[in-house]
């Protein structure tokens, strides 16, 4: 069955990246000139999806306001004949059927997602999270949606983290398949102590679930940190029927950690058209000084 469907949760507090955070949404940060969520979009349009919904919440309508037309800015470019910023602007309330619901308490990603029930029906679909901005040549939503159609399975994107770090991520009990394909069968959020990690296979910023999900998240208790988390729903899965896993293909920025926003800025802006060759003379006499 082909994924058309895409959901974007991004009605998180961003906790991580305040004051920034206090009245201006982490999705909207740009990336040199470009905010992360329309990065994620167009990772999703170019993976298949034709029907997206965002998950926000209140404060966060900066994102509907950019993917909506914006007339009066619309005239002013074409009557000043800026004709290639025009179509870019126009062109971003075109790039899919992009639809919107509030997640009305922030009571975690879980809950965020069960906020899609009505959206997604009877029908498979991705999940982008909204601070994880995913960069590469082929899309990371795209690489997952093929294993979906290959095993049928839910299907989690994946990489290895530190060990140091594990216990800010969940953790997963995954078995090779074949090259970046996995098989997973159970997983744990947040593990603890050394005991409960699974592996430093984590799973980051993607995924695809098969519509089961919401009644697992109907009955899914608040889980670490005190949220429902998609985690604990998704193991439920897992255990029962398994899942797959890609360790997909593509740099990941995570924009909600300010290490990761800055990244993404530096990397983005040395392959960027019209600054790239500058801003990395700028930064080579920068970093001789260091
Ligand atoms: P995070 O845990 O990274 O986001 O959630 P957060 O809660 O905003 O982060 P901090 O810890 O306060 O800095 C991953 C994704 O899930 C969304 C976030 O917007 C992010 O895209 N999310 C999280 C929701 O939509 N609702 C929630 O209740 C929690």
């Amino acid at each position: 069955m082909k994924v058309t469907k895409a959901v974007i949760p991004a009605a998180g507090l961003g906790t991580r990246v305040l004051p920034a955070t206090k009245s201006m949404p982490k999705e909207m940060f740009p990336i040199v000139d470009k905010p992360a969520i329309q990065y994620i979009v167009e990772e999703a349009v170019k993976s298949g999806i034709t029907d997206i919904l965002i998950i926000t919440n209140r404060g966060k309508g900066l994102i509907e306001d950019h993917f909506d037309r914006a007339p009066e800015l619309e005239f002013a470019l074409s009557s000043r004949g800026k004709t290639d910023v025009y179509n870019e602007v126009v062109n971003i309330s075109k790039l899919a059927n992009i639809y919107f619901v509030r997640q009305k308490e922030t009571k975690g990603l879980g809950h965020a997602i069960n906020c899609a029930r009505n959206f997604v029906g009877n029908d498979p679909f991705a999940v982008l999270y909204g601070d994880d901005v995913i960069m590469g040549e082929d899309p990371a939503c795209g690489q997952l949606i093929r294993a979906y159609e290959e095993f049928g399975l839910g299907v989690l994107g994946i990489k290895k983290v530190d060990e140091k770090d594990i216990s800010k991520y969940s953790s997963l009990k995954v078995e090779n398949i074949r090259d970046n394909i996995f098989k997973c069968t159970d997983m744990i959020e947040k593990p603890q102590t050394p005991e409960e990690v699974l592996s430093l296979y984590s799973i980051l910023g993607r995924c695809v679930l098969p519509p089961e999900i919401f009644d697992i998240l109907d009955r899914t208790a608040p889980g670490a940190g005190g949220e429902i988390q998609l985690t604990d729903a998704m193991k439920e899965l897992a255990v029962t029927k398994g899942m797959s896993a890609v360790e997909y293909t593509g740099k990941r920025y995570d924009m909600g950690n300010k290490l990761g926003i800055m990244q993404a800025a530096v990397e983005t802006a040395l392959k960027h058209d019209e600054i790239g060759e500058d801003f990395r003379a700028y930064l080579k006499e920068f970093a001789a000084a260091l």
